[in-house]
């Protein structure tokens, strides 16, 4: 059969798996096909050989990888790559006549999922089953954990809200009462003098209210856009830490979906913190960047930098994971004595780019 043909299997039962094989020699591929059907599978094969081909039959419909390491011209390791940058999510098993352990170790570093002999090939059906079955599971924790990232976002604006408007209109009620006492007093009175000072106390009530709502989630976000939070973040930090804050945003960047939003808005609000709270830093810049197929967002500090492989706690872990929800990418660039960078790059288009999710 020639390259890139399909071939279709009598219908025998077993469960339909389609399979792309990286493989130059048809009688091996032809063994590898009995046992896909030994193994149980009802397997729809489509051989491919040359780089060209694999690119272009590497498509989201199949079930399955699998790749001799050695091929005319390429390898399985420039195979991994183009199947790494395509981002799919489907196992990549190596078959294989002959290959040293450092080989298969350096294809498992690439992401391959597994690696078999041609000649112990009854290990391919389980292996298939195990390296789909890690797929699946991983995608089950990320669709839980983008879930409770929601959720937890959700209740967050729900707290913000009642407290902004349970608590924060009782206290405003009362400071009406406080004040409708007032002008009944004498005025040099000792009840004047607590009056006045149950009324301040009100007062500071009031703003602290509104600080922990707005902390919570701020209500601009929403309702006037990132831009507007990020500023009010900005004052937020340098009034309470003395870091000075510049935002240095596109303005475009106000009417991004709300996924988006709240995701910078998280990343900014947690790097700056760290920023205030473990480098000390004096300064930070937070900049934004719309380009046609991402946004670019780098939140940069002067403080005392760090060794990110070594120092990672939950807040950089919530930041990967908040970045991976949207499909981006995330990268610290610091060093002891340094400052540190933090550059995140938002692909657009996951949510439908433009609309709300
Ligand atoms: N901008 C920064 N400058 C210096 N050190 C940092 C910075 N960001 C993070 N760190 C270090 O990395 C550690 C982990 O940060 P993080 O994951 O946010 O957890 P946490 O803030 O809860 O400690 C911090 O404890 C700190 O030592
Ligand atoms: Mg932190």
């Amino acid at each position: 059969m020639a390259p890139g043909e399909r071939h279709a299997e009598p219908v025998v039962g077993g469960k339909p798996l389609r399979a792309l094989v990286l493989e130059d020699d048809p009688a091996d591929f032809e063994i590898l096909e009995h046992h896909l059907r030994a193994a149980g599978f009802r397997p729809e094969c489509t051989r491919v050989e040359t780089e060209a081909e694999f690119a272009a039959q590497l498509l989201p419909n199949i079930d399955v990888v699998l790749s001799d390491y050695k091929l005319a011209g390429w390898d399985a390791l420039r195979a991994l790559e183009l199947y790494r940058t395509s981002r799919l999510d489907i196992p990549f098993i190596l078959v294989s006549g002959t290959i040293s352990e450092e080989v298969a170790v350096e294809c498992m570093k690439r992401g391959a999922a597994d690696y078999l002999l041609k000649d112990r090939l009854g290990r391919l059906g389980p292996a298939i089953t195990r390296a789909r079955n890690d797929i699946a599971e991983k995608r089950l924790a990320e669709s839980l954990s983008s879930r409770l990232l929601k959720a937890h976002e959700e209740e967050r604006k729900k707290v913000a809200r009642e407290l902004h408007d349970q608590v924060g209109g009782a206290m405003a009620t009362l400071l009406l009462g406080l004040n409708d006492l007032d002008s009944g007093l004498p005025p040099d009175g000792p009840a004047q003098v607590q009056l006045q000072a149950l009324k301040r106390l009100a007062e500071e009530n009031v703003a602290i209210v509104r600080n922990i709502a707005l902390l919570l989630r701020p209500s601009m976000l929403d309702e006037l856009g990132l831009i507007p939070a990020l500023n009010w973040q900005a004052r937020e930090v340098f009034r309470r830490t003395g870091m000075e804050v510049a935002v240095d945003a596109d303005d475009a960047c106000d009417h991004l979906p709300d996924e988006y939003r709240t995701c910078i808005y998280r990343l900014v609000q947690e790097s700056l913190q760290n920023a205030a709270r473990h480098a000390k830093a004096a300064h930070a810049r937070v900049t934004v960047r719309e380009e046609p197929a991402q946004i670019r967002l780098s939140i940069q500090d002067d403080g005392a930098g760090f060794d990110p492989r070594h120092q990672k706690g939950m807040g950089i872990l919530g930041m990967e994971e908040r970045v991976r929800h949207v499909g981006g990418v995330f990268h610290i660039d610091s060093q002891p004595d340094q400052g540190a960078q933090i550059s995140i790059l938002l692909p657009r288009g996951r949510t439908g780019d433009g609309t709300k999710e």
